[in-house]
Order: structure tokens, then sequence, then C-alpha cells
């Protein structure tokens, strides 16, 4: 059979990867797609930059039309980043009847809902395994290696560049931006890092693996989102006092009146082996009826394990190219016709239990005042710790972790405790999680 023609936008990090894994593995990667794949034109911005992967065969323009346009080309994979240019390309490459493969989280999660009724009209795929913890086959295994469950819940270390900043953080003591910089001289951090720490990369992708979980529309503007900037080296060595880390956690959760969608810093127990992924590595639970608890782990950035996932869905697209559209895996798990109109539900309403931090005066009634607001909240302390206050110093750090509880009564009870002329700043709140069971 002739060989099936790929065109490539973009040879940045996870470009050059793709060119080298489609060089070095040629042979074995026709062998399962069922023909060889031959890259014939690809886009990048400087086409006279010296690159880390072999352009021999591949004829390079600076013009993505160019590649998008080309009659040859059966699947073309977009690797530019970004809504504006990408979601062009896109739509382009489906409106000329091409398959697509792309790494672009922020565009399927925003853009994801009309690409897809695109491409179902024009009966092309569009896979996107690369958009979601870069090497691990997370897509692939929620939409058809569960596909016998009901899905209750996930929670994922979605970002690989805020869970490596995390670590460092606490195991070597390093600053944060000078972490921050080693993720970007690497090729793990967004071109605006503040997508990594601010939450809204790990937002992107917790909105792809809610969908083909609960079977929703892409929901991104919904997503809570909340960035790891204020975690500080106290919050880390009390949290691990307590017998849990701080994880920057993705959580989708189906309840029977909607779906929580979070990104934010969160308390797991140190016994999970999630809260023992470190570096930049990623890492996704999820947690289905039938089969319990499934982790899934490995480099959720980096050029060649961002670039697996890409090669596995051109093979992937490869061996459907002959199927009929009616009868291929539906791009978010469900079929179009039977997405859920189930709501996200609001912040205010999400059930967890916290870690709370605040400095209160050292004197006789303080502690029995905040648990006075916490108890007409009715709001249980699970644990408590009061650190010894410095020499001379007249503040104490008053440590809690309390039992699951509906958000908006803590956001009640802390604005009434810090109302109190006895508590000082503001109160450092992180969410815990069990990450146990349903
Ligand atoms: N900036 C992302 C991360 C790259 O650090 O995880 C992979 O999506």
């Amino acid at each position: 059979m002739e060989p099936v023609k790929v065109g490539l936008v973009g040879l940045g990090t996870v470009g050059s990867g793709t060119v080298n894994v489609l060089t070095r593995n040629a042979k074995e990667i026709s062998r399962r797609a069922g023909r060889g794949i031959e890259l014939v034109h690809a886009a990048a911005r400087d086409i006279a930059k010296r690159r880390s992967c072999p352009t021999d065969g591949i004829a390079l323009t600076t013009d993505p039309f160019e590649v998008v346009n080309n009659p040859q080309i059966s699947i073309l994979v977009e690797l530019i980043g970004g809504t504006d240019l990408a979601l062009e390309i896109v739509q382009t490459a489906i409106a000329n009847g091409k398959h697509v493969v792309t790494a672009n989280k922020a565009l399927i999660a925003k853009h994801g809902n009309e690409i897809f009724a695109a491409a179902s009209e024009k009966g092309v795929m569009v896979a996107f395994e690369a958009a979601v913890a870069g090497g691990i086959p997370i897509i692939k295994a929620i939409r058809e290696g569960l596909a016998g469950n009901q899905i209750q819940w996930l929670a994922g270390i979605i970002n690989g560049t805020g869970n490596f900043i995390l670590s460092e953080m606490r195991d070597k003591g390093r600053d944060f931006a000078d972490v921050l910089a080693q993720a970007q001289e690497l090729g793990y951090a967004e071109a605006d890092p503040t997508f990594d720490v601010e939450g809204v990369d790990a937002a992107h992708k917790l909105t792809i693996l809610a969908s083909i979980a609960f079977g929703v529309p892409l929901q991104f503007e919904r997503v809570y989102t909340e960035g790891i900037s204020h975690i500080t080296r106290e919050d880390v060595k009390y949290a691990e006092e307590l017998g849990y880390r701080i994880k920057h956690l993705g959580v989708a959760r189906k309840t029977d009146v909607g779906i929580e969608l979070r990104v934010h810093p969160t308390l797991i127990p140190s016994r999970r082996l999630i809260a023992n992924v470190d570096g930049v590595m990623n890492a996704v639970l999820v947690y289905g009826d039938a089969v319990g608890p499934t982790l899934y782990y490995g480099a959720g950035a980096g050029s060649e394990p961002t670039a697996s996932a890409v090669v596995g869905d051109i093979v992937d697209v490869t061996r459907t190219l002959t199927a009929d559209p009616e009868n291929r895996v539906p791009h978010l798990a469900f079929q179009p016709d039977a997405l859920s109109d189930l709501p996200v539900l609001p912040v205010e309403e999400v059930e967890t239990a916290y870690y709370l931090r605040m400095r209160a005066a050292d004197r006789p009634g303080v502690l029995a005042d905040v648990t006075r607001i916490l108890s007409d909240q009715h709001i249980s302390i699970e644990a408590i710790i009061q650190k010894e206050p410095a020499l001379d110093a007249k503040e104490v750090s008053i440590i809690m972790l309390t039992h699951t509880l509906r958000e908006r009564q803590m956001i009640e009870a802390l604005q009434r405790i810090e109302a109190l002329a006895s508590i000082t700043g503001s109160i450092t709140r992180i969410r815990v999680e069990q990450l146990g069971a349903a």
C-alpha cells in the first residue's frame, strides 16, 4: 500500500521530536500502521535554523498554509500551539478533508466543540493524545480502555513544570524563579509560563479529561483555577508534619447534581502513589465504578515523550483511514448526540476538606473564638497544631485540618475569622483530597 503522506506545522521542541521518532522508528511504525508514514512537507518560522532532527526529504516552508493546502497530504500535524493561527490552520485542514493530529491543549479545550463538529461533518478525525499529560496515553485509556465504566472522578498532576517547581522547592529548597527558568530551558514550560504556574495549562488539560470521562461538552471557561505561586515552604513543611504532600492537582468529579472541575494546590496523603510523583513527571488517577482506581504515570512534557503521543495518533489515524467515519471512536468518547448536559458546579458548591494556616495573637481565648466560628458553620476539625512562638514573638501559627465541607461554608467562616482582632493577615487555605475511594 502507498505510504500515507503527512504534513507538519511547527518544528520546535515537539515537532523536532516527532521527526526524530518517525525517522528512527520508521520500520516499527509501518509494521504497526500497515503502511509507511512519510513526512513530506513541514512549516517552521525559520527554516534556516539548525535543528536537532533530520529534514532531508522534507519540503520546508515558512508558510503553514502551503502545507495545509498541499493536496498530497492526508494527515496534518499541528504543533505550533496557541489558539489563533492554530485554529485557522486546523479549520482549513478539516475543510480540505485532511485528518488532524494536534498537541494543542488550549486549542482543543477552547475550540474543540466546534472543531469536532466540523471534523464529523467532513468525515475526518482530529486526534489529540499529546494534548494531555505528554507521553502518557491517557486519552486512549479513558476513551477506550475504560469504556465499560462510569467514571466517578479523576485527579491528575498534569503540568510538568508546576510539579517540577514544587518538587525542587521541597527537596532542594530552590528558589521558585530559578527552577522556572530551568524548566523553560528544558522546553517544558509554556511560551507564557504563567500558564504553568497559575494553572491555566492544567485547566486546559482537565477540560479535555473531564469531557472524555463524563461525556460532557468541553467547558474550559467553567474550570475553577488557582495557581501555586502563593505556596510557601512553611506550608510544605506543615503538610509533611501532618502526613501530606502538596501537589498542584486537576480534579474532576461527577456528583448527582453536577460536575466539579477544579485546578488548585492540594494536600494529599503522602502514602498515595500519586503523592510521590516528582519532577516533570505527570500522573492521572482515574476512578471507574467497575475497575476502581487506576493510575497512569509518565513524562508529561518534553520533546520525544510528547512526540510519542503525536506519533501514536498518526499511527491510529493511518489505521482507520479506511474505516467508515460513523464507526470510529468518537472524539469525546461518547457519541456526539449522547453528550450529557450535567452542569459544571460553581466552586462554592464543591466539597473538600481543608488545611488552614493562620497567625494568631498568643493569648487566652483566641483558639476558642476560632473554633466557635467553625462550629457555627458546622465545620468539624480533624487535626490542629499550634506552634510555639519564637522568643519574644506575640503571635503563633495555628494549623488546622478540617473534615469535608462545602466551600461556601468555608468562605463564610474564613471571613468571620479574618475579621477577629486576634488574627493577623489573611488565612492560607489549601484544599485536601484523600483520593481513596469513590
Ligand atoms: N508546559 C506543559 C507542562 C507542557 O509543563 O506540563 C506539556 O503540556
